[in-house]
């Protein structure tokens, strides 16, 4: 039906015959000359219909936005002029011979225009019309450049593309399960799984050495701008390699595909920050390093305070104080500083102390509560000069690094202190596990090596324990986390009751991984990079919904299809499955 694409029409085709198919976006009556400026996947051109050809002037007459024609003509350059310099096609223009209606549009719920707002849940709705947005259009087809890219690296490195099951038991990734439930064993479920991750384990079992796959992974958990209920992975497994060896490969592609697609050269090799320095420095595990402001601890200082907001999580060994230094924040207003107190409340900060360095003293709510040599070693400590101003953070670490680590980022957007640069890092040496409600949790997940010599080691203290585990951060994000496994069936048993899975139970769920661990199981490990969160720091979109051709709401609906949806009574029956009434409809 054609013979370009529209976009590619240049003045290498002048006074050819071309044939071109594509939506309306325009048309402008102009003179008794008809303008349309003809659309498709690969850019806008001109047409121009005279009235010197009834027929198809009459045609042109009718064309309303969106409609879809084809056309024939003849390319001329525009007149002096009429030069657009902003089109690719713009020094020249279609002489329209032949137009063809290929089918009408009705009136369209926003206009398909670069430059237009339209609300979020709009958007999704008629997401077709969305994605016919030049913006949209962009973010697929660099999405589409970046999955050519790593499917070309990893081929090229000898990783064979393999598929896993959707349709499968549970994978703990620390969400819960989307559940289906089976119709020819009632009463059961399959699991649609958190990650292919046993998946890719049994497959170096089998001896594949190298696997990748660009899967689909479904984690109910609760949603942000950085999370889908469904998102997709680059899934990667090796056999026979070393942390350091798979760290040096991942780097390679994330550094090559950087290089090719946005010719940016990121450090190599990319640092490493342990996780205590990064949660000390940064109060997070997955630090911006864009922004130069750091949390330092003061803890020291203020042991034999009375103030006791700050004396008690000084002394206590799960407490920390910590001070942020934001040089020239003493312009910070009351208000600004009640808005930030606000921010931190939300991650359990009970308050936020302050001292602002003023040119004729300092100003605080605290300084009664704090002795002069004290607050002298404070500003010290914190290279604290006069115009700056300093935050405080006392109670348990976690909640002193989630409020002070977020208004450090939250300052440092407010005041303009991000540096417009792409700052890669490794963050290494996790704990094995974490404590909540009393339980120990895996860090990353239970297949993860532990860092011991020997089985021992683990079971007398596994606080103290770190993990073989790596997480690739960029800007703030984790884009990547990965491990070496456990490869032995008694040390997997060991973690697993560690984590309160009874042997019974770890039978039940994990039992073909222990009895595969035991026939002939190589040393493995591998990563995977959230490929979603990768398009969208790459086209620096401001959610992962921009770079999901069909994303789901923050309440993990599809505005597009309504799904979910409730089901014909008679699947239900065939499932063995009643719905249990809502109690208001009893
Ligand atoms: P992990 O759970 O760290 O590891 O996931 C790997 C990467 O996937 C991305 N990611 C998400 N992206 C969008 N929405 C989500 N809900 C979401 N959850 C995770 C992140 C993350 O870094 N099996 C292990 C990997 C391994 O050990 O090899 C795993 O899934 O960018
Ligand atoms: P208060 O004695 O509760 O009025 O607190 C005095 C100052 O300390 C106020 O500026 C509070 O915001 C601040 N503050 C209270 N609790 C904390 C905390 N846990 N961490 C940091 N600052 C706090």
């Amino acid at each position: 039906m054609r013979t370009h694409y529209c976009g590619q029409v240049t003045v290498k085709h002048l006074n050819q015959e071309v044939q071109l198919a594509g939506w309306v976006h325009r048309r402008r009556d102009h003179g008794g000359v008809i303008f349309i400026d003809l659309r498709d996947r690969e850019g806008l051109i001109q047409i121009v219909i005279a009235p010197s050809q009834p027929d198809i002037f009459k045609l042109a007459e009718a064309l309303r936005n969106e409609f879809v024609v084809q056309v024939k003509g003849r390319v001329r350059r525009r007149p002096e002029g009429t030069v657009n310099r902003e089109l690719a096609t713009g020094e020249i223009e279609i002489d329209g011979l032949e137009l063809v209606i290929l089918n009408r549009a009705e009136a369209i719920p926003f206009p398909i225009d670069e430059y237009h707002e339209v609300g979020e849940e709009t958007r999704l709705r008629y997401r077709y019309l969305d994605l016919r947005r030049p913006e949209m259009l962009y973010r697929m087809k660099f999405r589409a450049s970046i999955t050519r890219y790593l499917r070309r690296f990893l081929d090229d490195h000898g990783f064979m593309d393999i598929e896993t099951p959707f349709l499968t038991k549970a994978t703990p990734e620390g969400a819960r399960d989307y559940l289906v439930p089976s119709r020819t064993k009632q009463g059961s479920f399959f699991a649609l799984p958190q990650s292919p991750q046993q998946f890719k384990q049994l497959l170096m079992m089998a001896g594949m050495d190298r696997y990748y796959q660009i899967v689909r992974c479904f984690r109910d958990e609760d949603l942000r701008a950085d999370r889908q209920p469904e998102f997709t992975q680059l899934d990667i497994e090796t056999s026979f390699l070393a942390e350091e060896e798979i760290q040096f490969y991942m780097e390679e592609m994330i550094r090559g595909m950087f290089r090719e697609l946005l010719h940016v050269e990121l450090p190599d090799p990319f640092p490493r920050m342990s996780y205590a320095e990064a949660m000390l420095r940064y109060g997070s595990d997955k630090p911006d390093l864009r922004i130069s402001l750091e949390l330092v601890d003061v803890g020291h200082l203020l042991k034999d305070v009375e103030f006791k907001v700050f004396s008690e999580p000084a002394k206590d060994s799960q407490g920390r104080v910590a001070a942020l230094c934001i040089p020239g924040g003493a312009t910070i207003s009351r208000k600004e500083i009640d808005d930030y107190l606000n921010y931190v409340r939300v991650f359990g900060a009970k308050g936020l102390a302050y001292i602002k360095c003023n040119a004729d003293g300092l100003q605080s709510p605290i300084l009664k509560f704090i002795p002069e040599n004290t607050v002298k070693a404070i500003m010290e400590c914190v290279h604290a000069k006069v115009g700056d101003i300093i935050f405080f953070g006392a109670d348990k670490a976690s909640i002193v690094n989630d409020s002070l680590g977020a208004l450090r980022l939250r300052i440092g957007h407010d005041r303009g202190l991000v540096e417009n640069t792409w700052r890669p890092l490794w963050v290494v040496d996790f704990p094995m596990f974490e404590k909540s409600e009393g339980r120990l949790s895996a860090c990353h997940h239970p297949f993860t090596a532990p860092k011991i010599k020997d089985i021992n080691e683990l079971i007398q203290d596994p606080h103290k324990i770190l993990a073989r585990a790596y997480d690739m951060v960029l800007n703030g994000s984790e884009i990547g986390g990965g491990s070496i496994r456990i490869n032995s069936s008694e040390l997997q048993m060991a973690v697993f009751r560690l984590l309160a899975i009874s042997e019974t139970a770890a039978e039940e769920k994990f039992g073909h991984l222990l009895t595969a661990l035991k026939l002939g199981c190589p040393p493995h490990g591998g990563i995977a990079f959230g490929l979603d969160r990768l398009a969208m720091l790459m086209t620096n979109s401001a959610s992962i919904r921009e770079v999901i051709a069909f994303p789901k709401t923050q309440t993990a609906t599809c505005p597009l299809t309504d799904a979910p949806a409730s089901v014909d009574p008679a699947q239900l029956i065939e499932l063995g499955i009643r719905i249990k009434k809502n109690a208001d409809e009893k």
